[in-house]
């Protein structure tokens, strides 16, 4: 479980883009956060993954303080950054298998994974393809692709439906 406790988070000497925020996510639960473009939606996506550090308030996961973003990993907060955060130069299949062996899986069941992750998406024609060379909905499919292969407990997607 993630928890935001009264946090406040903002960008160097500049006052606070969000102030006073309380949020719980719970497992199996599908939370959604709304707002107008430059509202801080992914300001809060980035504390939340333990990318930007709160300037107050608390953000704890299973009950214990977020340090960075190496720790959300260790706790698995997944996330899909609104611009995709894909490798340009590898392939499909290889943004995906970096990532699952990065996190501790066997090359041959990444291999696995992968493949039908991508099937999943749509994207079985696209796996051997440079991401630079896919269009842009099968860059965000791919990018949708790694964070579900990735199977967070958390799983943060930013602009998920563009
Ligand atoms: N790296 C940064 N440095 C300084 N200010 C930033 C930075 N990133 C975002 N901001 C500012 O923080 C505010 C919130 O931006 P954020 O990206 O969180 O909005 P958003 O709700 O995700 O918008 P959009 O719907 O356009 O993606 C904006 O005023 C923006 O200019
Ligand atoms: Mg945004």
């Amino acid at each position: 479980m993630l928890n935001m406790d009264g946090v406040s988070v903002g960008y160097g000497d500049a006052p606070a883009v969000l102030t006073d925020i309380s949020v719980t996510v719970r497992p199996g639960r599908v939370l959604a956060l709304t707002g107008s473009s430059g509202a801080g939606k992914t300001t809060l996506l980035n504390a939340m993954a333990g990318l930007l550090r709160p300037r107050d308030g608390s953000v704890t996961v299973d009950g214990r303080p977020l340090r960075d973003r190496d720790h959300a990993v260790e706790h698995r907060i997944v996330l899909i950054p609104q611009d995709n955060g894909l490798a340009p130069i590898l392939t499909a299949a290889e943004n995906l298998q970096v990532a699952l062996v990065a996190g501790g899986v066997t090359p041959p069941e990444a291999l696995r994974q992968t493949a039908a992750m991508l099937d999943l998406l749509g994207l079985a024609g696209q796996a051997d393809q440079l991401v630079e060379e896919l269009s842009g909905g099968q860059q965000q499919r791919t990018a949708v692709a790694r964070g579900l292969a990735l199977r967070g407990g958390v799983l943060l997607a930013d602009e998920v439906t563009s």
